[in-house]
């Protein structure tokens, strides 16, 4: 299994492009299954996640080309003329658990689906109840058995209102794609509203879609027969700006994030700014550097957006294992996302946990270590906590990294990073 090695202590300087959003591009993937014309994808990232859901797609019948494969992402064309097949086997729904979105786009299209059920995962255990209650509102049949979810609605499905006891991108994400192909109005309410959502939404009103309060927590659908074919680019990845924002801040340099957009980061901006770091637009992004001497230290929970991601919560943890101060870090949306934790101590990090929050005493300096990467967002938090070290670090199980960050070693290392990925 690959590795990475970090030598640490070198100021990042220069720019970074910033690839599509990986949480945007697979929803807008299976939205792909909502009609028979060519849904074109631009500005795709090239990662694991993007290979193996276009694998199931491929299994369920999808066609998917390259268009272009350039520096502004890769350009793909998913033409779902037939539905072959509308199972979605264990095998590939274990390695990814968005996979659960092509439930609701299958039952809209086809009026069945077959979805193994996701199974636990290294944050805890992620049911899909809300999923499933969704799509019972809109008034498919859904039952368990043998490790799948099986959904039918052989009439097709009819609009619903649907109020989330909980906010899920995903649920929400299922839900507005069975909607738009569902007969009559459906209300969406306590809806998610991250940016992808809105991204999608934008794209399914492309492809003829009729919605009302897209990037808001009360979506309107009115159902429509069809969707027809469109192009559209997927959304810049604010997950990846916040943790390069967040290189750049914990290596004291200096770093211009080439297409992140500022309107899109929430609270991540404002937290940044608290900790004393100097945030910028410029015309092709945003530009981040220290605004005085070392980070201080600030006081964050995740939340929904617009509040603080639970995808930039080991990062962020990460910098504030350097900062002047304390700093508490609370976990709202998942338990068990705190595996970086005994890692970022490996390297001298002073972290006391207390159930869901996380008291981080900041100290001078990180030392390297040899340390073991266990999900996607944690193990960037060991390449930010590296960059920073004293001496080396070389961390292991990176193929979680793959998931996630597109050219992570060339993008850094273009920033005058000693990284270097070893192979085995
Ligand atoms: C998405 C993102 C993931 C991010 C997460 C939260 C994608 C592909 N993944 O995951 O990177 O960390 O949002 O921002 O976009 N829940 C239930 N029942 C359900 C569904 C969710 O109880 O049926 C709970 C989850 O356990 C969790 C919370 O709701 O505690 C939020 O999860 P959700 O927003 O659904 O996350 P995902 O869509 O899986």
């Amino acid at each position: 299994m690959d590795r990475i090695r970090i030598r640490g202590g070198r100021p990042l300087k220069g720019t970074i492009a910033i690839s599509g959003a990986k949480n945007a591009a697979l929803p807008l993937m299976t939205a792909s299954l909502l009609a028979d014309e060519p849904l074109v994808l631009e500005h795709l990232p090239a990662l694991a996640d993007i290979t193996t859901l276009a694998h199931l797609l491929a299994l369920l019948g999808v066609e998917s080309t390259e268009i272009a494969n350039g520096e502004a992402g890769r350009t793909l064309s998913f033409h779902a003329r037939h539905i072959a097949e509308t199972t979605a086997p264990y095998d590939l729904v274990r390695k990814m658990r968005a996979s659960i979105l092509v439930l609701g786009p299958l039952l809209a299209r086809r009026g069945s689906a077959r979805v193994s059920l996701p199974g636990g995962c290294a944050i805890g255990t992620r049911p899909v109840d809300l999923h499933l209650k969704a799509m019972q509102a809109f008034g498919a049949e859904v039952e368990l058995a043998g490790g799948y979810v099986e959904a039918r609605a052989p009439r097709g499905l009819r609009g619903a209102h649907i109020v989330f006891p909980k906010i899920s991108v995903g649920a929400t994400e299922n839900a507005l794609m069975a909607a738009v192909l569902a007969r009559g109005e459906s209300l969406i309410e306590n809806a998610a509203r991250e940016p992808e959502i809105a991204d999608l939404g934008r794209c399914l009103a492309a492809m003829g879609a009729r919605i009302e309060g897209i990037g808001t927590e009360t979506l309107r659908v009115q159902g429509v027969d069809r969707l027809h074919g469109a192009r559209h680019s997927v959304v810049a990845d604010r997950i990846e700006a916040g943790s390069y924002a967040i290189a750049a801040a914990i290596t004291g340099g200096d770093v211009e994030l080439i297409g992140a957009r500022l309107d899109l980061m929430g609270a991540v901006a404002e937290m940044l700014g608290e900790a004393g770091l100097a945030i910028d637009e410029t015309p092709r992004g945003i530009r981040v550097r220290r605004a005085g001497g070392r980070v201080l230290g600030v006081d964050v929970m995740t939340e929904p957006f617009p509040g603080f991601p639970t995808d930039l919560q080991a990062q962020i943890m990460a910098l504030m294992t350097t900062c002047e101060g304390a700093s508490m870090v609370t976990e709202s949306i998942f338990e068990n996302r705190f595996m970086h934790v005994p890692e970022l101590v490996r390297m001298g990090a002073s972290i006391n946990l207390h159930g869901a929050s996380a008291m981080v005493r900041g100290v001078k300096t990180l030392k390297g270590a040899p340390v073991m990467a266990t999900d996607l967002r944690a193990s960037v938090s060991l390449v930010l906590a590296g960059l920073a070290a004293e001496g080396e670090t070389v961390i292991s199980r990176v193929y979680h990294l793959d998931r996630g960050y597109d050219g992570l070693e060339a993008k850094l290392s273009a920033c005058g990073a000693d990284i270097e990925r070893l192979r085995d």
